[in-house]
């Protein structure tokens, strides 16, 4: 509020329209008009005041919303490190009489097999012990992880030089016998395809017996359409014993947009007669923030898939993040060419493991320009449609009826499946 001025000028000879200078505002205003001009000046200071005053709160408030994503993000690093942990020292306290996973044994030979891996990596050219240790913490710890991996990745994340980089995956493709081979021999493989069952027998038909390993799955569809309850039925059937459909082990949950619920997956493991406890223990779960926090999440998975016995990878949703970062047409490129390399990370995945299955959603878009057929198309373009192995629309039914569809597979011909979301997960 703008205060009463008091005149302090002496000057006898003070007349109107003599210049005045107010101590208080330090302007010099115009006798006969000072008050009024000082007001009107006046008014304006308490206004940019609290313009200021607005401003910096704003940017106090940025600066604290920096700081919660900040700690956020810190404490999804300490929460999965907690659940690691917990995982590990619950691995020798669980009993033997559940279904789901058993560990003791399970958790032994995974670390011989990594412990094997690793000396195959020490048994290449040139490695000697300060670059298996760079190689380690840079998560190539198997001859599958070198050979696969763009020598460009392996020498950033590594730390190692052009030449000994190039070496290393040399060595490891002729150790892997990398090349051309024969289609029998391709057969050999895909005839020992594992498959995670869905929960309904007709989803399970469309994909010929089940979610394959070894390949990126893509479920697109419109909000409700089921997606993310299909991403929690897979990560509790993933814990199943193979003759029920399951393929005993973990998964790895990378949920974008928080809408994982532990509770749903009591619900699923509790209709399949499983304890929630171990089955809960069982997903690992880490939640993206945003997508540079997303992409960097995928690549530690890489690190962990062996260790921990994980045959599930979720990522609910790929594009969520991309889409509310990368905003106008300026950006499409650089968008693009990001989802396309976070996408080859996961499928990089499935080729060094061969039995571990990536599952991911997609939201849709509507299309502008069609006028007649449906205007709803998965988002993402080009990229997203051939990076992905197998893709499914999904649309709603009646009630709790949900129809999935395959838009594209490789081997598969199109077809459509319908499901329901019950209380009890998916089921037909
Ligand atoms: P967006 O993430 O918003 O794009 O949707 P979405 O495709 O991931 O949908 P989601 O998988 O979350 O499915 C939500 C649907 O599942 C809703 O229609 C819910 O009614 C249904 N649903 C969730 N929990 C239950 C439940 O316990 N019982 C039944 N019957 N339906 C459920
Ligand atoms: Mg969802």
């Amino acid at each position: 509020m703008a205060k009463t001025i008091t005149v302090n000028n002496n000057n006898d000879n003070f007349k109107l329209g003599d210049p005045y200078f107010c101590h208080e505002c330090g302007r010099t205003h115009q006798k006969g008009k000072i008050y009024q001009d000082h007001l009107k000046h006046a008014h304006n200071t308490d206004k940019i005041n609290e313009n200021i005053k607005e401003n910096n709160d704003i940017i106090k408030l940025d600066d604290n919303e920096e700081e919660i994503d900040y700690k956020l993000l810190e404490e999804s690093y300490d929460d999965n490190e907690v659940l690691e942990d917990d995982i590990d020292n619950e691995v020798l306290e669980d009993d033997i009489d559940n279904e789901v996973l058993e560990d003791d044994m399970e958790s032994n030979a995974n670390e011989k097999s990594l412990d094997k891996c690793i000396e195959q990596v020490k048994k290449l050219p040139g490695v000697g012990d300060a670059t298996l240790r760079k190689l380690i913490k840079a998560g190539f710890t198997s001859l599958e992880s070198i050979a696969f991996t763009p020598p460009s990745i392996i020498q950033e994340d590594s730390g190692l030089g052009e030449k000994s980089t190039a070496t290393l995956v040399k060595a490891s493709m002729k150790e892997l016998n990398i090349g051309f081979k024969s289609a029998q021999d391709l057969w050999e493989r895909r005839k020992n395809i594992s498959r995670i069952s869905t929960g309904s027998q007709e989803l399970d038909n469309l994909f010929a017996g089940g979610l394959e390993t070894g390949c990126v799955v893509e479920f697109f569809g419109e909000f409700r359409t089921g997606k993310t309850q299909i991403m929690h039925q897979l990560c509790v059937n993933v814990q199943l014993p193979r003759e029920k459909g399951g393929l005993e082990g973990r998964a790895l949950y990378i949920d974008t947009e928080g809408t994982f619920r532990p509770e749903r997956i009591i619900q699923m493991a509790e209709a399949l007669d499983l304890d929630y406890d171990k089955v809960l223990k069982n997903i690992i779960f880490g939640r993206a923030y945003n997508s540079d926090h997303q992409i960097l999440l995928a690549k530690e998975a890489g690190n962990i898939i062996k260790e921990k016995n994980v045959k599930l990878i979720v990522v609910d949703s790929l594009i969520g993040h991309f889409r509310s970062e990368y905003i106008g047409r300026g950006t499409l490129a650089t968008r693009q060419q990001t989802i396309n390399q976070h996408l080859h990370d996961l499928l990089r995945l499935c080729d060094i493991h061969p039995d571990l299955a990536v599952v991911v959603t997609n939201q849709v878009q509507a299309k502008p320009d069609v006028f007649y057929g449906n205007p709803i198309q998965a988002a993402g373009g080009n990229v997203i449609a051939h990076g992905s192995t197998m893709r499914l629309s999904l649309r709603k039914g009646k009630g709790e009826q949900r129809v999935a569809k395959m838009i594209d597979a490789p081997h598969l011909p199109e077809g459509e499946a319908v499901f329901s979301i019950t209380e009890n997960g998916i089921t037909d």
